[in-house]
């Protein structure tokens, strides 16, 4: 062998590494070797192809970068036509599609023939066709009207998931791979976090990021972005047999391409339908955007038999899910107080239904939010909400989504021409002059007698988390306020029916003097007596005061005298409680209002000690937990308390790295992927008997009897 020769032989071997390393990782998601190992082969292939640049294949990884930017897209015309898919809102329309389909095949012959039935993820992305010849990547497009669409090789080339030869040893000598290209969910954020840094406007969703980022002309700009791909179907193709649709799918599987894992088929429409919701509920853990389920008759015959109208094919159609973006009009901002006098602005928005409710307010966080993304009142705005998350305005709808819609200029040119919104300089609630201090994002209300403040805080006292007053509603602790029955927290023990029955809602039995409602808000009342003092620490509302940590200090200090004795070092010193927190306890506990608050609840009876304080860094520590469906005996809360109390943490999202899932009632699609993944899952009873041997062995490891299971509420 000549020089040129081992050249090419070791240029070879190296692109097959390079490519086979790169499906590990970006196909499979299992690489076998590291980031650095992976360079040093790359960058040998480079000095190879700098040194002989004929053995520049198209199929070298080194080719996924460094095209020139383009003056603008070349049209191609697709081998066979991307179709569209029709809709159905809902499973009636399912069912009249799949009887449709029927009667359709009965009239050519085919008599009660089975139907098979293919459900994937619709997804949220940009359709795109890659042409194959021999085995190796040709080129891509858009897909445009249909028939033609724009050449974007460059930027799909820089996709890590995209092969550039296909695996199998007897490729076809054509093939269009159709697919969808994404923006991943987190790199989505992180690419609208930069953008909002820049002063640039938002995308509205990721999908309309994914396109902008595969029509950019600069290739370096869309290899910046990290594109993802899945792909679905087969368009034209020379020298493939398939019979059907899943047979399709595995050979693209087979072939390199990343083909979605959770893609089933059935063979009744009932189970159609099933799985279209499975894929519904799965939505909200997914992380790429999913607007819809595709539905696709697996056999290619009977494809052929239903053909296609206009441009959707009768075999197909796309099962759609409520949106979870919309645009709605912000009428204005307003602005909450809070407990700790923190003014909180809200935008007020023309009624929209999104991710499934309908929503007219929105947190806009504080006032540097509003400016970043650059909200005026008077925008129309990108408001979004998936899952049971909150709503969120993503931005005011300028330049960044308006491809699709002519009405860009008139929507910017009226943005730029409304006034910035500017924070009240006094309280809404009591006119205070407001505050900001340095270094803080929040403005605050400095006035402690302010109306809005004292009623936030004995919302919280009462809430689930703290004192748990059930019967005493956000409403009602409105009204107690209003009537001038309750001041403050201390004032709820001095509640007396004649008192509630005075109240809307309260009024007595006229028939028989039954006050039910106030007997019940009275007993609940009194029943609270008895919460442990970290939990009754946490419902004063001291700032920076959570859960966890009010166990933290209990831990070191367990009485209030014992905490009022403390200096601001010695509380600092507890674990898990820093200089701020400490500074903020000690602020609390000098002030003369709050000793006549904590006096009065002393004479109500609430325990202002604990005998048995918890560890608050303990047996689960470095425990994660999640916690899914309805808890029966537990509030979420409450449960999450305890689980933290001993060190645990709770997390939203099922992953790898999950140690228990906890299930109530209709626990939905994370139990699913918890089993997927091999997470211990407990029922409520079990957790309690977790929690209670983690507090048996931290009892016995500190010489303290066990309470055992009755500890627990
Ligand atoms: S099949 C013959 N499958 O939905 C049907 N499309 O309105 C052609 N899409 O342009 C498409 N996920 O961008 C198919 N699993 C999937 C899909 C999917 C998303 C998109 C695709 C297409 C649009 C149809």
């Amino acid at each position: 062998m000549n020089d040129a020769d081992r050249a090419d032989a070791r240029a070879a071997q190296l692109r097959e590494m390079l490519n086979h390393h790169a499906y590990l990782y970006y196909v499979l998601d299992r690489p076998q070797i590291d980031d650095a190992e992976y360079d040093a082969l790359y960058r040998e292939l480079q000095a190879l192809e700098a040194e002989h640049p004929e053995l520049r294949t198209p199929d070298s990884p080194t080719r996924r970068v460094g095209s020139a930017p383009l003056e603008k897209f070349a049209q191609v015309r697709h081998l066979e036509a991307m179709l569209s898919l029709a809709n159905a809102r809902d499973e009636d329309e399912l069912l009249a599609w799949d009887q449709r389909n029927r009667r359709l095949l009965e009239g050519k012959g085919y008599d009660d023939v089975p139907l098979r039935y293919v459900v994937e993820p619709k997804i949220d992305g940009l359709a795109i066709s890659l042409t194959y010849r021999d085995g190796l990547f040709d080129g891509g497009a858009t897909r445009g009207n249909g028939e033609e669409g724009e050449d974007v090789t460059a930027n799909l080339r820089t996709i890590g998931a995209l092969p550039l030869r296909l695996r199998g040893s007897e490729p076809p000598a054509v093939v269009e791979v159709r697919g969808e290209v994404y923006l991943p969910l987190a790199a989505f954020s992180r690419l609208n976090e930069a953008r909002a840094a820049a002063g640039q406007p938002a995308f509205v969703n990721p999908r309309n990021a994914a396109a902008g980022s595969i029509r950019q002309l600069d290739p370096a700009v869309a290899a910046a972005r990290p594109l993802d791909l899945w792909c679905y179907a087969i368009g034209f193709s020379e020298g493939l047999d398939l019979p059907d649709h899943h047979s399709a799918l595995e050979w693209l599987r087979a072939q390199g391409f990343r083909v979605n894992p959770q893609i089933v088929v059935v063979d009744s429409i009932d189970a159609v339908a099933a799985a279209c919701r499975a894929w519904e509920e799965r939505r909200a853990d997914l992380d790429y955007d999913i607007d819809g389920a595709v539905v696709k008759v697996d056999s290619f015959a009977l494809q052929a038999a239903l053909g296609s109208v206009a441009h959707d094919p009768r075999w197909a159609i796309a099962f759609k899910f409520a949106p979870t973006t919309v645009i709605t009009r912000l009428h204005g901002i307003e602005v909450n107080v809070g407990r700790t006098g923190v003014l909180t602005p809200f935008a007020v928005l023309e009624p929209v239904f999104v991710g499934g409710v309908t929503v007219e307010r929105a947190t806009l966080h504080n006032e540097d939010d509003i400016r970043r993304k650059d909200i005026r009142p008077g925008d129309d705005v990108i408001l979004q909400r998936a899952g049971d998350v909150i709503p969120q305005v993503v931005g005011p709808v300028l330049e960044g989504w308006a491809e699709e819609d002519g009405r860009r200029e008139e929507r910017s040119a009226r943005h730029a021409a409304l006034p910035e919104w500017q924070m009240p300089g006094a309280c809404p609630a009591c006119g205070a002059h407001v505050v900001r201090e340095t270094g803080e994002v929040a403005v605050r209300c400095p006035n402690r007698s302010c109306p809005a403040q004292l009623v936030e805080s004995i919302k919280h006292f009462v809430s689930k988390g703290a004192m748990d007053i059930d019967g005493v509603g956000e409403r009602l602790v409105e009204d107690l306020y209003a009537e001038d029955l309750v001041r403050d927290v201390a004032d709820l023990y001095a509640l007396r029916r004649e008192d509630l029955v005075e109240l809307e809602g309260f009024a007595l039995d006229q028939k028989t003097g039954a006050a039910k409602r106030a007997d019940r808000v009275l007993a609940s009342i009194d029943e609270s007596r008895t919460r442990p003092f970290a939990r009754l620490l946490f419902a004063l509302g001291v700032r920076h005061v959570g859960a966890v940590t009010a166990q933290a200090l209990v831990l070191g200090f367990p009485s209030i005298e014992a905490l009022r004795a403390a200096s601001v070092e010695e509380l600092a010193g507890v674990p898990g409680v820093g200089p701020v927190v400490a500074e903020a306890v000690q602020q609390y506990l000098a002030d003369e209002h709050n000793r006549d608050t904590l006096e009065k609840l002393r004479a109500a009876g609430l325990r202002l000690a604990e005998e048995h304080p918890r560890r608050a860094e303990g047996e689960l520590a470095g425990k994660s937990f999640v916690l899914t469906g309805k808890l029966s005996s537990l509030p979420r809360g409450e449960a999450q308390a305890l689980i933290e109390a001993r060190g645990g943490r709770v997390s939203g999202s099922v992953s790898k790295a999950t140690d228990y899932v906890v299930v109530g009632e209709d626990p939905g699609s994370k139990l699913a992927k918890a089993s997927r993944l091999g997470v211990v899952i407990l029922g409520e009873d079990e957790l309690r008997k977790l929690l209670a041997a983690a507090d048996a062995s931290a009892d016995a490891a500190a010489g303290r009897l066990s309470l055992g299971d009755d500890a627990l509420p």
